[in-house]
């Protein structure tokens, strides 16, 4: 029988082209119109994991969009490994961006171009290959759950319930989850943290009806203007949020904490270069790395309101609206966040306006150890395959279920993440090189392989 190795070499052709057939599926989760794509998706993840040897493989409904499960269970006196991720894509637009269309894949020199193509079809497909690889060689060292879900990217609200309903059938060891962005494809990395989050909508009403700006203008307030003065008051000087008790909760690192995370390679020029910025904005006293990983932020997600259309148009329109992120670190929660946001918008609103603010969804912070079984598992397994110890770093993202199969499984997650940070997740023209996908599936064997043994002789 050949090796894991040996049948990851041979079948890489198909486990590409597998994945392309993937991107094709337009499964965008926040956009009703692709409800009946995102099921069509769920069948096919249903049937990719049978093909890879899971069983019991089924398309749990939900309120909102199904999750995929399926199982191997080769020895209950084994350990269990329960695989997360999501097969729910963010929207592509804006369209005309693309260089080639989002859901019609392309491999140019390498790197997979395609909504999802990093986050997260190329990442969990990893998974259900190495599942593969591993059933098909005899090489399944250990039990594995696999959970794939589809409201990721609209805040999982309905596999939060499914969680809590289903703990027996979720019960694991550890969750493994690939999601997240290593430093280099020669600096091999693994998140220990990602932020939690608090998404809010918020609407500034004035006049009854949108007025005249020349008959108007001047007297009666402007909720675009409002709205604008509202939200930079929202950071003071030394660009902390204004909102009293924001930070209360925040637990800060030490300074021993801060230089060890210090160490992982960071070259500001270049990221600026890259990203075409000629200086940076952020918190007084944290580097660029820290504000984008272990402070909390608020930020505007899109703005309207007015006339946005072709020309001009004399207008003061009666409502201005935001859409607002917080990005929160241990140990603020996103609930209470909400609230003081909420209750302080309404405070400083003027009289001439009056606001209204709409939660919508949000998660917890998590960091994980780096002394667990789990995580040396990890680490040594991506030793074996780039010869490099991975660095541990934080993630400024946000994945909420993390939090949650910590308080309602009571396990620790490790962030097995393959992609790069300049892979343009959510953005236009997203990609995900191929040697990120092979170099993920030839890792997560090597994780079962040193979990399991590593658990056995502890
Ligand atoms: N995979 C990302 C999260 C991520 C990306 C973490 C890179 C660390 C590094 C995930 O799909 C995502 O986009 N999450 C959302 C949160 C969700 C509630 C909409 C996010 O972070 O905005
Ligand atoms: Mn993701
Ligand atoms: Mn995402």
């Amino acid at each position: 029988m050949a090796s894991v190795n040996e049948h990851i070499e041979t079948n890489k052709d198909r486990f590409l082209n597998e994945l392309l057939d993937l991107l094709r599926i337009p499964s965008v989760s926040a956009d009703p119109k692709y409800k009946a794509d995102v099921a069509r998706c769920a069948e096919v993840v249903k049937t990719r994991m049978e093909q890879a040897g899971l069983e019991k493989v089924e398309v749990c409904p939900t309120k909102g969009h199904p999750i995929v499960y399926g199982e191997k269970i080769i020895d209950p006196a084994k350990p269990t490994v329960l695989v997360y991720g999501h097969y729910d894509v963010q929207p592509a637009d804006p369209l005309e961006l693309w260089d080639s269309p989002p859901f019609e894949p392309v491999v140019k020199d390498g790197v997979i171009y395609a909504r999802g193509s990093a986050d997260d079809k190329g990442q969990f497909y990893m998974h259900v290959k190495a599942v593969e690889a591993m059933v098909r060689t005899g090489n399944l060292p250990c039990n594995v759950k696999m959970m794939i879900e589809g409201e990721e990217e609209v805040g999982s609200e309905n596999l939060g319930t499914f969680v809590k309903e289903n703990k027996k059938r979720l019960a694991a060891d550890v969750v493994l989850i690939s999601d997240t962005s290593m430093i280099a494809n020669d600096v091999p990395s693994i998140n220990t943290g990602l932020r939690g989050l608090s998404y809010l909508e918020v609407e500034v009403v004035g006049p009854n009806r949108d007025l005249h700006s020349g008959v108007y203008g001047g007297a009666v307030a402007n909720p675009i203007n409002v709205l604008c003065d509202l939200i930079s008051s929202l950071h003071d000087k030394d660009r902390r949020i204004a909102i009293p008790g924001f930070y209360d909760a925040v637990r800060e690192l030490s300074d021993a904490e801060r230089k060890e995370l210090a160490k992982a390679p960071f070259n500001e020029q270049e990221w600026m270069d890259e990203l075409g910025v000629k200086a940076v904005q952020g918190e007084k006293g944290y580097t660029s790395s820290e504000r984008c990983t272990i402070r909390p932020t608020l930020d505007v997600n899109g703005i309207w309101g007015g006339y946005i259309g072709e020309g001009a148009k004399t207008v003061l329109p009666s409502k201005a609206h935001a859409k607002i992120s917080m990005r929160l670190v241990p140990d603020q929660k996103s609930e209470a966040i909400t609230t003081l946001f909420s209750d302080h918008f309404k405070k400083i609103a003027p009289p001439y306006v009056t606001v209204l603010v709409k939660p919508h969804h949000g998660g917890e912070a998590a960091v994980t150890p780096t002394d667990s079984i789990a995580y040396r598992a990890a680490s040594q397994a991506m030793e074996d395959t780039f010869g490099k110890k991975p660095i541990p770093t934080r993630g400024g993202g946000s994945i909420p279920i993390v939090a949650l199969f910590e308080k309602e499984l009571g396990l620790k997650t490790i962030l097995f993440g393959f992609g790069l940070d300049s892979d343009n997740i959510h953005s236009p023209n997203e990609h995900y090189g191929v040697f990120n996908y092979m170099a993920g599936i030839n890792s997560i064997p090597k994780f079962y392989k040193h979990f399991t043994e590593m658990s056995a002789t502890r």
